[in-house]
């Protein structure tokens, strides 16, 4: 079986009945969302220690929430991609497939993914600094930076997990659970260097699913991946598609 296959990665998803796909900021990247490590990366601009960490926060929530407000600007300006729409057609197309997906763009739910699990929070939503209820806030830009809780008047932060701190321990556990019991997962636009979320498709793999990589770059998984597809999500994932639907 050559690696770089597009035939063989539709062989094996046409074989799995529980499909699993987990994604990370190269799949927004058509769209024309900044990844994080790559050329351009925000990694590469920007310091995480000074804007995505608790302490970041806690010393300067205005240029914390300055910046995802610049984010979040850039993110409801831009649409999902065919990358996107064919993972959603997806949860259709097999008995049972599951979406894990680091970005918190919100564009696998805008894209119509229902069954749907974000590791690391969503753009969309704040969290109450007092009691931690979370709501959504679509403002852009923000009314009030940094914004208030409406109810109680305390700080609200953005729902998104940073360094330092722990993902939610339910979402985690469902996906660890999906990636234990799939039979095949695709692993698109990571560079599966993030922890927790890295070990997934290790997870997967040694439960014997098989592993079908989709990017333009090699990342530490390529060697493990039964296949590695080098190229870019928005377009191997609808060629992935149109040949599940010739022979289906
Ligand atoms: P990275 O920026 O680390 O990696 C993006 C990956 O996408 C790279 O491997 C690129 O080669 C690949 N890529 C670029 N364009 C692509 C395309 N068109 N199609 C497919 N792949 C493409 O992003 P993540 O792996 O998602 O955490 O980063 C993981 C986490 O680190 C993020 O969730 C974020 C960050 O710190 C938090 O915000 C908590």
């Amino acid at each position: 079986m050559r690696k770089n296959d597009v035939g063989a990665a539709a062989a094996i998803l046409r074989a799995a009945k529980r499909v699993v796909a987990l994604t990370g900021a190269g799949i927004s990247a058509e769209s024309g969302v900044p990844t994080f490590r790559g050329e351009n990366g925000l990694w590469r601009r920007f310091r995480a220690e000074d804007l995505a960490t608790p302490e970041a926060f806690a010393r300067d929530p205005k240029l914390v929430w300055e910046w995802y407000d610049w984010r979040r600007g850039i993110i409801s300006g831009v649409t999902p991609n065919p990358g996107h729409r064919t993972l959603a057609s997806w949860e259709k197309r097999f008995p049972a497939f599951a979406l894990i997906t680091q970005n918190v763009d919100g564009l696998h739910g805008r894209a119509g993914s229902a069954c749907l699990h974000e590791l690391h929070g969503n753009i969309w939503k704040v969290r109450c600094t007092k009691d931690e209820t979370i709501s959504e806030n679509r403002s852009v830009p923000l009314k009030e930076i940094p914004p208030h809780c409406p109810d109680c008047g305390a700080l609200l932060r953005p729902h998104i997990v940073w360094f330092g701190e722990s993902l939610d321990a339910d979402v985690l556990g469902a996906a660890f659970d999906l990636s234990a019991t799939c039979d095949a997962m695709l692993v698109v636009g990571t560079s599966a260097l993030v922890h927790p979320a890295a070990a997934l498709p290790f997870r997967a793999a040694a439960s014997g699913a098989k592993i079908i990589e989709i990017n333009p770059a090699p990342t530490p998984l390529t060697g493990e991946a039964d296949i590695s597809l080098q190229g870019k999500a928005g377009e191997v994932l609808p060629e992935i598609d149109e040949l599940l639907r010739k022979e289906s």
